[in-house]
């Protein structure tokens, strides 16, 4: 058995990373850490959940390396970098949720995060956990940076495309919709209830985080910067994402060639379902599943590509691509303890 805890199990992707931990067949749950709640049992927050009986404990590095084969951090960034940096000093694996470890570069994070990392060599050891994607570097890793949801979407769906030249890169744009829990746990006034439901807003245009993510990746796959046009909304729902990738194609490529670069990338890959061409997916297919469902539509008047893809964002935008990620450095198959199919209803 996997022996695994969490620190910053109380949020919304901590949450569920213990929902999914607990039924994992292959994993004992060692510790779940809080600040703010040690000592009390995890069903005082959620009542009925399957780690109800547990008591949350407080974040101890030692005690909680010394029982662990592996530490899920989900914490907010900044703290996750303080926290990773202790961890790591164990012979442990880490999973990292928070945006401090997906980066290549420090300067650009520190430029769209607005902190210091306090340690970039660090940043640079840790493997990028898109896990369909790095999975060979997954396998030897000690320090996974699990992406973010809106990249997690993103990446999926123009990396083929980018890696095969098929679409114009001046011309992407990435209008993505998501439920309110990619937000966290915590309370603002733009996230009342009152705020948000029967309402659909776009918020932090042109200038959300998850952009320089994804630009960071897709100009390796394109081996040039490669910037986009990056607006993320707020649904009225609790989970999932809807993107809508718009991008002029290539002199000549066809709506065959899409497919193609779709399915040699992804057609082993348990949890991308490629709709292909003329049919899109929708939330409800996706939510409480760890998948990526993806169609497209090309508008031949205007010779541009439209690619429609749903995630779960707490899932593969969060804890069931950590999941994914333990099972692919610990040898499993990487579906363990993950469901494909979505709740539908
Ligand atoms: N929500 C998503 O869809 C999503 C998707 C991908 C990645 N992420 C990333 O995953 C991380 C967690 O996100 P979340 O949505 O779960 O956030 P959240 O619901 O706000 O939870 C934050 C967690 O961090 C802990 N925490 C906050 N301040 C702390 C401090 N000073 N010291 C120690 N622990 C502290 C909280 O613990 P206590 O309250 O128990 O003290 C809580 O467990 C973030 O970095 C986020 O960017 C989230």
């Amino acid at each position: 058995m996997i022996k695994a805890s969490i620190i910053g199990a109380t949020g919304y992707a901590g949450t569920e990373l213990a929902r999914l931990l607990k039924h994992h067949p292959g994993v004992e749950i060692k510790y779940l850490a809080s600040k703010s709640y040690a000592g009390k049992e995890f069903g005082e927050l959620y009542p009925n959940h399957s780690c109800e009986d547990f008591v949350l404990s407080n974040i101890e590095i030692e005690k909680i390396c010394k029982a662990s084969d592996i530490v899920f951090t989900a914490l907010p960034h900044g703290i996750s970098s303080e926290t990773v940096i202790q961890l790591n000093e164990y012979d442990i694996k880490i999973v990292d949720l928070s945006g401090d470890f997906r980066y290549n570069d420090e300067v650009l994070y520190e430029k769209w995060y607005k902190v210091k990392h306090p340690s970039p060599s660090l940043m640079k050891s840790a493997v990028y956990g898109l896990s369909e994607l790095y999975k060979e570097n997954i396998k030897t890793s000690k320090i996974v940076g699990n992406p973010g949801c809106f990249t997690t979407c993103g990446i999926i769906t123009l990396y083929p495309l980018i890696e095969n030249d098929l679409i114009d890169h001046e011309t992407i744009v990435y209008d993505a919709k998501s439920g309110v829990t990619g937000a966290g746990r915590g309370l603002s006034n733009a996230l009342h209830f009152c705020e948000v439901e029967s309402n659909f807003k776009a918020y932090k245009i042109a200038n959300h985080r998850h952009t320089s993510e994804i630009e960071e990746k897709i100009s390796i796959a394109a081996n040039e910067s490669v910037y986009i046009s990056f607006t993320p909304h707020l649904l009225p729902t609790k989970r999932g994402i809807l993107g809508t990738i718009y991008a002029n194609l290539k002199d000549g490529v066809t709506a065959e060639d899409i497919q193609k670069a779709f399915v040699e990338k992804y057609n082993n890959q348990p949890f991308i379902k490629l709709l292909g061409e003329n049919k899109t997916p929708e939330l409800k297919h996706v939510v409480g599943s760890n998948s990526l469902i993806t169609g497209f539509v090309v508008d031949k008047r205007l010779n541009r590509l439209i690619i429609v893809s749903v995630i779960d964002n707490l899932l593969k935008g969060a804890a069931g691509q950590a999941v994914q990620n333990m099972n692919i450095m610990f040898d499993l198959d990487e579906t363990t303890g993950l469901n494909t199919d979505g709740w539908y209803l």
